[in-house]
């Protein structure tokens, strides 16, 4: 069977490396004996090289990367670059992008051609209103509505609904994992898992706590 997957979307926290340093310290820590889970970290650009140096058995990832390889795009960051560092993932398509900064369908589809020939696994978020991709190598999909995004106490989906959503994408990717992101808790990670047909789950705030998250990933196990 495969692994569950549960991967930490950091966004932009915390404030210091030092204290990036101490919240994985201490995931790791709480999840060592959990054989069953992949784990992912996915922090800010900027603390990526030097977690990735203290902490080289631990999986990484980025939040977004670049349609180009290298050359004159001021401020980007480029998928080749990532995957040199030591990053095994990439974050790409994720709402807030689209919802912040204006990142179109073409341009997440560019990223993700460009991710996956520089050998990412790209782990693509997917909303109510973007078409189901297709299988590809290297693919993950997320089933992440933006309206269940960081809803503070009021809950992810409806498993019902998460199910439903899953299995209509069955209908077109027959290999890829699908996860679920949004408002996921130590709370309601095991019935997401078991109800709804999810190889796992993208996670933003419940990452951020290192107790609430060793929790949530040894709940996604058991
Ligand atoms: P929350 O877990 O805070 O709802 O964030 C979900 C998300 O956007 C993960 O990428």
């Amino acid at each position: 069977m495969e692994k569950t997957i549960i991967i930490a979307n950091w966004k932009m926290n915390p404030c210091t490396f030092l204290d990036a340093q101490a919240l994985i310290s201490e995931i790791l820590f709480g999840t060592k004996d959990t054989k069953t889970v992949n784990v992912v970290f996915c922090p800010p650009f900027v603390y990526l090289q030097g977690l990735i140096k203290k902490y080289p058995k631990a999986v990484f990832g980025a939040q977004d990367c670049f349609w180009e390889q290298q050359g004159a795009f001021t401020g980007e960051v480029s998928p080749q670059m990532l995957k040199a560092m030591g990053c095994a993932y990439v974050i790409l398509g994720h709402s807030e992008r689209a919802k912040y900064l204006g990142e179109t369908e073409d341009m997440v589809q560019k990223k993700v051609a460009a991710a996956l020939v520089a050998g990412l696994e790209v782990i693509l978020c997917v909303g109510e209103k973007e078409e189901t991709p297709k299988d590809m190598p290297g693919l993950l999909v997320v089933y992440e509505p933006e309206w269940a995004i960081s809803t503070e106490g009021k809950g992810a989906a409806d498993t019902k609904l998460v199910a439903s959503r899953v299995a209509a994408m069955r209908r077109t990717l027959k290999t890829s994992p699908i996860l679920y992101g949004g408002s996921v808790t130590s709370s309601n990670i095991a019935s997401l898992i078991k109800e709804t047909g999810v190889q796992g789950a993208l996670v933003g705030s419940a990452s951020l706590d290192a107790c609430e998250f060793f929790n949530l990933v040894k709940n996604a196990a058991a």
